[in-house]
Order: structure tokens, then sequence, then C-alpha cells
């Protein structure tokens, strides 16, 4: 495509979005997928992605893996429409070596029950709840290849619960002090979540990412730090599993951890819209459920992932509500087992400081401000290589992730 080609695309999107009408304009150039031009993108994506490999042969069997990712993205988003797939930052890794690095979620039923089911404090749930609009949830973190993902979980939460009762915003607290102090998970091998809280609780608090920094790896417990108490629990609740009307109450009270069965390579590829895809039961994955809404029609639940803001939607994901008879938890079992820290005392009102300034990330490293929309001036499938930003009245183009992903 030429570049005033993809202009006017993305122009007419916009008149095609003001009248509410989907439109899809992820357009796949099956030539980009032949080995030449696979090879050129592998060259743009990893300068996007500052990825450098150790030897020749390792860059080999990278383009390999990337080269059979674009293939099952491109045949993927020609036959899926409510979400969409992409050359992400997960786009080097195969599907093993995703299962084994990226998850690390270890349900187990006996300690999980030292949470309680608490009544909640929401009566009337709100049409949509965004946490992040509310300044209660902080920068998107990265596990890396540590599986401490029930850590980074249960730290969202705790920051979460942190800025709704003092009104502050929220500091970005250590998922490496629970990974390295906390013996009853297992650090980078996986853990539960309420685990998490019940060793903050017993620990009388948690230190700031920034005091005990993360190292991508379980190391030995810095002891030093453990009497630095930046945030608070004082008792943790699960919510009743497979019931979507208690789910959503307990996400419009704060956001919630939960565990996802994330194996299948879609949720590794995964880079926009309600991910209504595969997913089975079995829950392996731990992230936090910062809201809820509507997007075309269909309802989703808004969650904050750990694997850096070039995944998915600058590091979120929307998963499809709803629940059926295969999928008793609901869509990527996400139902099957929340669980929140508590905090007791007065929470201010609605005291909420303003959010920080906000800006359309158009990808992963290209900004345009918030009276901006972006305009993807070099594309092949999935990918969105150089962006420009223009001027646009319509408004839905400002109003954040999903206009950026439209613009693509
Ligand atoms: C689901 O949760 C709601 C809200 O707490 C409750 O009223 C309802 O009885 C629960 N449903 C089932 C089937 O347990």
């Amino acid at each position: 495509m030429t570049r005033l080609q993809v202009f006017l695309g993305v122009l007419s999107a916009s008149l095609v979005l003001a009248l509410g009408i989907e439109y899809d304009l992820y357009v796949g150039e099956p030539s980009s997928l032949e080995e030449p031009a696979a090879r050129d993108i592998f060259g743009k994506w990893k300068r996007q992605h500052n990825k450098e490999y150790e030897s020749d042969e390792e860059h080999e069997k990278r383009f390999q893996v990337f080269h059979d990712n674009m293939q099952y993205i491109s045949a993927y988003n020609s036959r899926v429409k409510s979400h969409k797939l992409g050359l992400n930052s997960l786009a080097d890794n195969s599907h093993e070596e995703y299962q084994a690095t990226r998850l690390g979620h270890k349900p187990d039923e006996t300690l999980q029950n030292k949470c309680e089911e608490l009544p909640f404090a929401v009566k009337d749930v709100p049409e949509m709840v965004d946490w992040r609009k509310q300044n209660a949830v902080t920068s998107v973190k990265d596990q890396g290849s540590c599986g401490g993902c029930w850590a980074f979980s249960a730290v969202a939460a705790v920051e979460g619960i942190e800025a709704i009762y003092t009104g502050k915003t929220p500091v970005s607290l250590s998922p490496q002090e629970v990974i390295d102090c906390d013996s009853d998970n297992h650090g980078c091998n996986g853990g539960v979540q309420a685990w998490a809280y019940l060793w903050i609780m017993k620990n009388g608090g948690i230190t700031t990412e920034d005091r005990y920094p993360f190292k991508e790896d379980t190391e030995s417990c810095s002891t030093d730090k453990l009497a630095d108490h930046v945030a608070q629990i004082d008792g943790c609740g699960v919510v009743p599993p497979d019931n979507e009307t208690a789910f959503k109450l307990a996400v419009a009270q704060q956001p919630i951890s939960v565990a996802v069965a994330a194996k299948q390579k879609a949720f590794q590829l995964y880079v926009s819209g309600v991910f209504d895809g595969d997913c089975d039961q079995f829950v392996d994955h731990g992230v936090t459920a910062v809201g809820y809404g509507t997007q075309g029609g269909q309802g989703y639940w808004l969650i904050k992932n750990s694997w850096n803001e070039h995944w998915g939607e600058n590091g979120y994901m929307k998963i499809a509500m709803g629940v059926d008879a295969q999928e008793p938890g609901g869509k990527c079992a996400i139902l099957s087992q929340p669980s929140y820290p508590v905090k007791h005392g007065n929470k201010p009102p609605s005291h909420f400081p303003p959010s920080p300034p906000q800006h359309i990330q158009c990808d992963m490293y290209s900004q345009c401000d918030s009276t901006q929309c972006c305009a993807c001036t070099v594309s092949y499938p999935g990918l969105c290589v150089e962006y420009t930003c223009y001027e646009s009245s319509d408004s839905r183009c400002h109003s954040g992730f999903d206009a950026a992903h439209r613009a693509i």
C-alpha cells in the first residue's frame, strides 16, 4: 500500500466509525508472508523491540518462529473479526516457550480457603468501570521470563485498594519482594495470588518497586526491606466462583486478581479487540481485572497483564463476558478464582486525584497527542511499522486505546 492509500483508508475508516459501523483495517498482503518480505519485517520488528540474539544460529531460529507466527496471525485475522492478533512483543516466542516462561499460576484449593467470601460494598453496578480512569492502576509491568504472574497480579490489586483507600496516586509496589520472600508460593516457578495477600498481611505490608526492584528470577529475600511498609492490607476476600453477577460487583468495588487459561497461541499473539477465541478452563496465568465495558455490543472484562505495554492493547486485554455450558467459568475461566485484598477504615468518598494526562499510544513506540489520531504510513499484516499523527474532529479517535488501534 502506498502512503496515500493508507492515509485515505484511515480517513474513510473514521467516517465509517462515526456512523457506528465496525471496520476492519488489518488488510494483509499475502506477498509479505513470503520469505524475503518476512525477513524485512522481522528486521523492523527487532528494531522496534530492541531485540538482539546471541548468535546467527539463534537469529535464524527466531526468524523461523517469527515467520510461523506471521502465517498463523494472517490466517487467524482473516477468519476472526472480534479481535486481532499481531506481531507483539512475544512474536519471536514459539508456543512451547511461551507456555514455559510467561504463565505461572498454580491453582491450589487448600490455602485459597483462607480468604473468605465477603459481602460487596457495591450494590448497583455502573454500566462501565475503568479503574485506570480513577487513577487506581499503575503502569504495566513486565514479568519477563519469570513465572511470577501471580505476584504481579496480587500486587496490582494491592496498588488498587491502596489508591482507593488513601485517595493518592498509586505507587508501584514490588512483585519481587513477594516472589523472594513468600515461601508458600514458588517465586518464578508459579503461585497463587490469595497466598500473596496472606504473606503481605503476615509481613505487615509491602514496599515499592523502586526500593525492591524486579530481577526476573527468584532471589534470596532481602530481609532488610521487610519492615518497609509502604502499603498495608488487613484481609483478603474471594469472589464466589463462576458467578458473573458477583464478579461484576467485585470489579465495580476494586481491581480484582483473577486466574485465566492463557496457554492458547491466540492469547500469546493478541493485540486488540474483545477476545472471544478458543480457551480452555484450566487456569495457568494470573492477571488483574481493572474494569469492564461493552465494545461493538459485546461485554468485556478489562484485564491488566504483566507482559509489558508492547503486548495487547498497551498491555491490556479485553476478555468477552458471558457464560455457557461449555465454559462455566466464563471465557478463559476468568470467573473461576477471583480474589482481592481488603483494607479496613474509612475511604475517602470519591477523592481521586486527576489521572495523569492521556496520550494516544498508536502502537508500542509511537504516541500522538490526545487531540490527534494515529495514521499508519507503513503497514504489514497485523503490524504497523510507522505512524504519523493527524488532527481530527472525530472525538472517538481521542478516547484512547481502541481508537488508536482502529487507526492501524
Ligand atoms: C451470584 O452472586 C449474586 C451476587 O452476590 C448472588 O445474588 C447470587 O445468588 C449468586 N448466584 C449463585 C448461583 O450463587
